[in-house]
């Protein structure tokens, strides 16, 4: 890290166990933060070929003018460790990205447990897997979480950062720190079947399935929908900003429509019949779930057309290069 810092130590070297799609993407991401990077997968072999791929993964960037050359002398910072104890003997941050298998997951996490220095944090990358379950395989419960990193993760700017009912909220804070000094938009969350971003993703994913079960869409009209209505707002604002400006009373009438229609499950949400109510519509009446001046709204009604302006420059910049050859 190039700053001194204040407040709790951040980590200033990391061990990775299991180098596969994620593993090889947040070691890409430590090392050009300048962190010291120690990579093991099950064996030597994998992990030596693992090495080579992130060589040629950065090589690739650099020729693509996406990092620059020096990112290559970064990687330096990054060693193949023989094995497990090897790879977390001195390391500050340990975080396990092995194959998604509760198994595995126990073996791992509890050599890591036995073998990192006792101030080590200690983190799953588990997609799924839930925090309190996988605490029990560590003694350090308090110094143990979930560190949910997204594909791909040397790009992704978000990281879940999910705390088990005996996380130490210090340890929360330094991993969130650790991650935003290194360029990362990290949330925090409770844990939870899915967590926080897989729970709305996947809802996203099941309704997308039912309309073309239904015979409502094909896959691609769906994905050309969702990434040109909704989706397109995405990169700039999240559900309840995105309902703030459309009008809160409006989505609890399309609830209504829905429940009629589609049944249980439908139904307008107390959080927001409540928020209706007690009428905060959104920024139609300078209250939503967020608060508004009248100068506030103006600025970010302009605000938000100038980025889905910049938006449509670069998607043009970028035409559409993989149209499905056939629809399943
Ligand atoms: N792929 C994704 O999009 C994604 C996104 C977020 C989180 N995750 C989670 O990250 C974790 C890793 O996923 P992935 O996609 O990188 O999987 P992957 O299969 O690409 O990589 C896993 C690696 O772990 C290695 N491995 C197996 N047993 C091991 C052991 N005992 N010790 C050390 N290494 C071992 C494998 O050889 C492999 O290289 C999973 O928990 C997954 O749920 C995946």
């Amino acid at each position: 890290m190039d700053e001194p810092v204040k407040g709790p130590a951040l980590p200033q070297s990391a061990a990775i166990i299991g180098a596969g799609t994620m593993g090889l993407g947040v070691a890409e991401t430590f090392a050009l933060a300048g962190l010291d990077v120690a990579l093991v997968d099950a064996t030597p072999v994998l992990t030596g070929r693992a090495l080579e791929r992130l060589d040629e993964r950065v090589r690739g960037h650099i020729d693509a003018g996406l990092l620059p050359a020096e990112a290559l002398e970064r990687l330096l910072s990054v060693r193949a460790a023989d094995d497990i104890a090897d790879a977390v003997q001195s390391a500050d941050l340990v975080l396990e990205a092995a194959p998604e298998s509760i198994e595995i997951k126990r073996e791992v996490l509890a050599e890591c447990d036995a073998r990192a220095p006792a101030a080590a944090i200690i983190a799953t990358n588990t997609s799924s897997l839930p925090i309190d379950e996988l605490a029990a395989f560590v003694q350090r419960k308090e110094r143990f979480l979930g560190m949910h990193w997204f594909n791909p993760p040397e790009w992704t700017p978000a990281v879940e950062i999910i705390r088990s009912e005996f996380t130490d909220p210090l340890i929360v804070e330094i991993a969130r720190e650790f991650l935003l000094r290194i360029g990362k938009r990290p949330a925090t969350v409770a844990s939870a079947p899915g967590f926080v971003a897989n729970r709305i993703q996947f809802a996203l994913f099941r309704e997308a399935l039912a309309c073309v079960e239904e015979g409502l869409a094909t896959p691609a009209d769906v994905d050309e929908l969702v990434r040109s209505s909704f989706g397109f707002r995405l990169p700039f604002y999240g559900p309840f900003q995105i309902a703030d400006m459309a009008g809160l009373d409006v989505y609890a009438s399309i609830f209504d429509v829905l429940s009629a229609g589609l049944g249980p499950g439908w139904e307008a949400p107390e959080l927001l019949r409540d928020i209706v109510a007690a009428g905060r519509l959104g920024t139609k009446s300078l209250a939503g779930f967020y608060d508004y001046s009248d100068d506030e709204r103006a600025a970010l009604l302009l605000e938000r057309d100038k980025r889905y302006a910049a938006l449509m420059r670069l998607l043009e910049a970028f035409p559409d290069q993989s149209k499905p050859r056939s629809e399943a």
